[in-house]
């Protein structure tokens, strides 16, 4: 791992970015022997690495809030003083060998794009496999999941700070039967913030969370009528917000009913309080490589059960 000083400050996460980091920095190194390992195939598809929220190349642990974010507190993501750089999702798969025929990094932010720029000359070998593209993410992925897939596998990392990805843009990964999917699901930064107790949430959020999951069942399951008898009497409903692993379920049920494989015990990314953060999720689009992609996903995700978030 490297560390570096940079004028463009990236700061985000806590221990649960390594966490994420180490999954996904593993996933792209099984994947490649994997799929390098077959001589007698001689290669067949052409791989590349989708890093949709691809920040800097490196994180810096420390510094600003990002800008993004969706609500307006997060004690998680606070200031600190003091900051170090180290390696950020860009550069992790840059150094992972085998290596991917191409690197596709999209990003917003016109800064954040420089710096990634700046990764062609510290991996000048593949410098000409580096596609960056500045813009939304979800734009973008929808317009590269169009493309013809029939001779391209990839491996795509979603890794917003919040509620950013919209449905449709995991439905269009699904649709090419080619990708295999890391997200981030926001669980507790983002999702359970805005599901208020009385149910009253502001039309915004609901539209958010609407676009968020593809549907508007979500409150049907996030809530319940529950009637009672009051002391008199009288029967009274009042509306229960459910747990968070409702919210996590249901997740999961939504991205099975799009993809031939996902992973049953997405990795619970938690703060230092032990609070449900993230939860990050790993789906397989291409029908014929259910069984590997699940079974070294599986045991990754399985290591992260067993040892904790900060391991
Ligand atoms: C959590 S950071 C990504 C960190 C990166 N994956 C890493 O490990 O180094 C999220 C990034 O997404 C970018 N971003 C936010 N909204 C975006 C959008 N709609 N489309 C593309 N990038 C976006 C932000 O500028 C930020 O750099």
């Amino acid at each position: 791992m490297s560390t570096k000083m940079s004028s463009v400050s990236h700061s985000f996460g806590g221990d649960w970015t390594l966490t994420k980091l180490q999954i996904l920095s593993k996933y792209l190194k099984a994947y490649n022997v994997a799929l390098d390992g077959k001589p007698s195939l001689d290669r067949p598809f052409r791989r590349a690495f989708i890093d949709a929220f691809a920040g800097t190349g490196y994180r810096s642990v420390g510094a600003d809030l990002p800008e993004d974010t969706f609500r307006p507190s997060i004690p998680e993501l606070e200031i600190v003083d003091t900051v170090r750089l180290l390696d950020g999702s860009a550069r992790m798969a840059l150094m992972v060998e085998p290596r991917f025929d191409k690197y596709i990094f999209i990003e917003k932010n016109r800064d954040r794009c420089n710096e990634l720029s700046a990764l062609r000359t510290e991996f000048p070998d593949r410098a000409a496999s580096i596609q960056i593209y500045e813009g939304d993410a979800n734009e973008e992925i929808q317009k590269l999941c169009r493309a013809n897939w029939a001779h391209h596998r990839a491996v795509m990392f979603l890794d917003p700070y919040g509620l950013q990805v919209d449905w449709k843009t995991i439905e269009a990964i699904a649709a090419t039967k080619a990708i295999d999917l890391w997200i981030l699901f926001p669980l507790g930064i983002g999702v359970n913030r805005l599901l208020v107790r009385d149910g009253n949430i502001p039309l915004a959020w609901r539209r958010r969370l609407d676009s968020l999951l593809g549907t508007t069942e979500w409150f049907d399951e996030f809530y319940k009528l529950e009637t009672r008898n009051d002391l008199l009497g009288t029967d009274i409903t009042q509306i229960t917000k459910q747990g968070i692993d409702c919210i996590g379920q249901f997740f999961i049920n939504r991205l099975s009913q799009i993809f031939p494989g996902v992973s049953r015990n997405p990795a619970i990314l938690r703060n230092s309080t032990n609070c449900p953060m993230y939860m990050f999720c790993f789906a397989v689009a291409n029908p014929n490589g259910v069984k590997p992609a699940m079974k070294i996903a599986g045991d990754l995700l399985k290591k992260v059960e067993r040892n904790g978030t900060r391991k």
